[in-house]
């Protein structure tokens, strides 16, 4: 007998060429790279360009993870890309990046969970490939987040970047007695009550502009570092292992006082989270592949480890997934 798997075939990460450092942002607001790399652990992020959108990330992006799995576009039959910052209300994104790659065929949408949407993206694709409607899927997190902040306020324009990453997922046919692989379980959860704590003020159907970001900074902190626990725990337990058992804790890369609470919270040793945070801020949903992308780049990850993908983000939304490499 065999079962359905949804394996990572390849991975990929894209960083705009534009480095905004802490010291030029201090030149904008009063802040220092004292206050930030302190409070948050950022150190630059990333400006896409004029004229370079989401969907322009994304396909940069996209294209490593391709190239990483050794496939092109004529392998793909679902495109999905997380994000918050789509380059108009409509089209999604996706069918904007399956026009760039060449593609006539397959499916493409966007999926809005805010830094959630990319753990909620392959969650989704996972679900469409088990369930038949898809074999191949590139599931894509990118991020023009530069885009929906306030350059005067101190409070929020510190924290975040532009980026994108991207995965290509597989389906494959496990035998029963051969040694498990891929997406093991994924645990998904909101509780809409919290929206106005990290929010943009604007949109299609309240204002008609796009609005800026507005945050409560404790609040969220607080949320951030409590509420994933519950998922990470759920997708555990689903796969039976416990926390012992990670090889490494891929989380949302929010801040890093955030990742440290969460990771103690967890009791994992440091040296298994990884951290990227540093060089391109909160890219939301760009953030999970992209700190993936480096940590298999640079050899961290490897087959056969036990990963644990993990974000929390605006609405609230968090979730988790469990993936053995
Ligand atoms: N530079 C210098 N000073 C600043 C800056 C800045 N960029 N921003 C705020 N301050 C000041 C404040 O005005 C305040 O000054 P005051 O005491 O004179 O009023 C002081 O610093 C302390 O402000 P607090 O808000 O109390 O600082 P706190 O220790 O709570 O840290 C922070 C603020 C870093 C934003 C923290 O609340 C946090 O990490 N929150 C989570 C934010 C986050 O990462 N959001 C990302 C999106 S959510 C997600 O992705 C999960």
């Amino acid at each position: 007998m065999t079962k359905t798997r949804t394996i990572i075939r390849g991975v990929g990460g894209y960083l705009p060429e534009r480095v905004l450092t802490n010291a030029e942002l201090a030149t904008m607001v009063d802040t220092s790279d004292e206050w930030i790399q302190q409070r948050v652990g950022i150190k630059e992020r990333h400006i896409a360009a004029e004229g370079q959108f989401t969907s322009d990330l994304a396909v940069e992006a996209a294209k490593r993870a391709m190239t990483a799995a050794g496939v092109t576009p004529d392998d793909i039959d679902l495109i999905v890309v997380a994000t918050t910052t789509p380059d108009y209300t409509f089209p999604a994104a996706a069918t904007l990046v399956q026009m760039k790659l060449g593609m006539h065929h397959g499916m493409a949408f966007d999926l809005q969970a805010v830094c959630s949407g990319f753990v909620y993206a392959v969650a989704t694709a996972d679900s469409y490939i088990k369930n038949g409607l898809a074999t191949r899927a590139l599931v894509i997190g990118a991020e023009t987040f530069s885009r929906l902040l306030d350059w005067n306020d101190r409070t929020t324009c510190v924290l975040f970047g532009d980026g994108a990453g991207a995965v290509v997922l597989e389906k494959i046919e496990l035998d029963d007695d051969a040694p498990e692989q891929g997406i093991l379980a994924s645990a998904l959860r909101s509780d809409g009550h919290h929206w106005e704590k990290l929010y943009v003020d604007g949109g299609p159907s309240t204002t008609g502009t796009t609005g800026h970001v507005h945050m409560q900074g404790p609040e969220v902190f607080r949320h951030a570092v409590g509420k994933i626990t519950d998922v990470v725990y759920a997708a555990l337990e689903e796969a039976g292992y416990t926390v012992e058992d990670l090889d490494w804790f891929v989380p949302h890369q929010a801040n890093k006082r955030i990742i440290e609470g969460a990771g103690a919270k967890l009791g994992l040793p440091p040296e298994k989270v990884i951290m990227t945070v540093d060089i391109h801020a909160n890219t939301s949903a760009a953030s999970v592949p992209l700190a993936l992308s480096a940590a298999v780049a640079d050899g961290r990850i490897k087959k056969g480890d036990l990963v644990m993908l993990e974000a929390m983000g605006g609405g609230f939304t968090w979730g988790a997934s469990l993936i053995r490499w």
